[in-house]
């Protein structure tokens, strides 16, 4: 009997039309049930669209060279052009949120019904048909010019200099990672992207795991940013996980339901982000959200699926961590870095008898960085880079 299968693809890089599709090593029981003749269709979560279509032709196939994703299905794929989603929504069987509809894009590979894969399978054909019929020539050149408008689609930090040298700022719909030491500027930096975003219709969602948000509100006012207001205003939220965390009633309004699961968070992020239309999300820190979790193993999956859950609502986001010394990974959890489409690394470091602050881009898609270290302050109103002041120290000047 043929089955139906979605499989939600949440890489930057893969071709729907390459034919292979892989999969990490806990999804080799769903693969067991995978057969040849049984059809895929491929959702791709960064663009929240379908985009690929085809028949398994191999069962699956494990590829040892491969240690992150092994498994393999080979597909032998039909030309289609992707389709929104959010189109479909209304005629979909298996969502069952048509609100929240993005919720059932998590999971790699699931079983939809035929119907559905039929309504998907017509439009992405039909897509495809139009396309030609309407003559848009040269596929290569579409693909190069959709590449290139996402290049220039960029969210602002408002931090100045940082803007300068992104090139504009963060590539929308993407998670950065910001990483450094004790009192580098981790969360300052989130507030003031969060804020700049606020500032301009960008509404904001602050998960603030290590300090109350009352320490966040004080703190922020030292800039001259009063977040009270755009949280009357309903254009920002502060999440409160340092209460909870605590075994503390916390007083504020948004809050993550105990017990701190997994589906507990990623539900209540899914709700303010849906209720409050929220484009930017910071969530402070991811240390802080591993303590939670027996096993790096559990926090592995966490971090994967609450970042597709912010990719797939379209939020840039900027998650905070700690460089370990003598780590060679530059994160806590050694995930992190796969996960984000850039990093940044804040430090201090010592200067003669000064302590001086310095800000590399260690990882930025789609931007051409400079690989240098840059000073920055805190000053009154925030962070500020440097352009022009490139920095070079010693590790051992390094303050952790
Ligand atoms: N109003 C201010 N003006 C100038 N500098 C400030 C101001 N407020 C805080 N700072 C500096 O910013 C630092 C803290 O920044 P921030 O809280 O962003 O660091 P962090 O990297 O998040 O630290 P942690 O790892 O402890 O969470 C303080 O150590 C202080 O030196
Ligand atoms: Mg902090």
């Amino acid at each position: 009997m043929v089955r139906y299968w979605l499989h939600v693809a949440d890489c930057d890089e893969c071709d729907p039309e390459k034919g292979i599709i892989s999969f990490k090593e806990r999804w080799k029981d769903t693969l067991s049930k995978v057969g040849n003749g049984d059809q895929v269709i491929i959702y791709l979560t960064r663009k929240s669209e379908f985009a690929g279509l085809g028949t398994v032709i191999d069962g699956y196939s494990l590829d040892e060279r491969d240690a992150d994703n092994p498994y393999k299905l080979l597909l032998k794929s039909v030309k289609v052009k992707p389709v929104k989603a959010k189109s479909l929504v209304p005629q979909l069987s298996f969502i069952t949120n048509k609100k929240r509809w993005f919720v059932h894009f998590n999971k790699a590979l699931y079983e939809i019904p035929k119907v559905d894969f039929e309504q998907i399978k017509t439009a992405l054909i039909k897509s495809e048909k139009g396309s030609r019929e309407a003559g848009e020539g040269d596929e290569v050149d579409v693909r190069i010019e959709r590449l290139k408008r996402e290049i220039s689609t960029r969210a602002p930090t408002g931090i100045k200099g940082l803007d300068e040298i992104l090139g504009g700022g963060f590539p929308v719909n993407s998670t950065i990672l910001v990483t450094g030491g004790p009192g580098a500027g981790k969360t300052i930096l989130g507030l003031q992207f969060l804020l700049h975003g606020v500032k301009n219709g960008e509404n904001g969602v602050f998960i603030s795991m290590d300090e109350r948000p009352d320490d966040l509100r004080k703190e922020a006012l030292k800039f001259g940013w009063d977040l009270t207001k755009y949280e009357k205003e309903g254009k920002l939220v502060i999440v409160d996980v340092s209460y909870p965390r605590s075994g503390l009633p916390s007083q504020e309004k948004y809050q993550i339901d105990m017990p701190f699961t997994l589906d507990n968070i990623v539900r209540t992020v899914y709700e303010i982000i849906s209720d409050i239309d929220g484009k930017r999300v910071v969530i402070d820190s991811l240390p802080a959200f591993g303590l939670h979790f027996e096993d790096e193993a559990e926090v592995r999956i966490a971090i994967h699926r609450l970042n597709n859950l912010l990719l797939s609502s379209g939020c840039t986001s900027i998650i905070t961590s700690e460089i370990i010394p003598g780590n060679i990974g530059i994160s806590r959890f050694g995930v992190e870095e796969f996960i984000a489409r850039g990093i940044v690394l804040v430090e201090i470091y010592r200067e003669g008898k000064e302590y001086k602050r310095a800000m590399t881009i260690l990882k930025m898609r789609e931007t051409d960085y400079d690989l240098r270290r840059f000073a920055f302050i805190i000053g009154k109103t925030g962070l500020e880079v440097l352009p022009h002041k490139v920095v070079f120290f010693d590790e051992a000047a390094r303050l952790l």
